[in-house]
């Protein structure tokens, strides 16, 4: 077993699709082991997206992360848990994500693309730490 990590964003939570991303990880058979709706300030945001500091989008990312509650969710399931995590968000772009995935189904716009998913094993223990460090091994 292993764990990953997502949140769905502020545009997500706004839309009240908390639920509905909820039920497809259940549904898929993942195991949520924490989760709660929280306000981060920029400095976690910073340090969440810090793998796109100088990027020309990397103040817009920010800005937008800290413009509301975000849902914040650890999963867990098998080895691959954050490629399956992964796979049913969709492409980052909405205009190249799948229908049936969450963000091919309920965006259509970059930067409000609903999640967030931890992108490898590597990421996840990164974020979990970050953002849950009384589970970080
Ligand atoms: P990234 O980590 O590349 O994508 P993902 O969320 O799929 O892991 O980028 C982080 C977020 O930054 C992405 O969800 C949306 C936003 N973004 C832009 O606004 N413009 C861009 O050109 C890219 C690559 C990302
Ligand atoms: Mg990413």
């Amino acid at each position: 077993m292993a764990r990953t990590f997502s949140f769905i964003k502020p545009d997500g939570v706004q839309r009240g699709l908390i639920g509905e991303v909820l039920r497809r990880f259940e549904q898929k058979g993942l195991t949520l082991v924490a989760a709660d709706l929280r306000q981060i300030d920029r400095a976690t945001a910073e340090a969440h997206y810090a793998e796109h500091a100088g990027k020309g989008f990397f103040d817009a990312i920010v800005t937008g992360l800290t413009s509301g509650p975000i849902f914040t969710m650890v999963l867990e399931g098998p080895e691959d848990v954050a490629k399956i995590v992964r796979t049913m968000m969709g492409a980052t772009n909405p205009a190249e994500s799948a229908p049936g995935t969450i963000r091919g189904d309920f965006g259509t716009e970059m930067q409000y693309n609903i999640i967030h998913g931890s992108d490898s094993p590597e990421s996840a223990a990164r974020e979990i730490a970050l953002f849950f460090p009384e589970l970080a091994k």
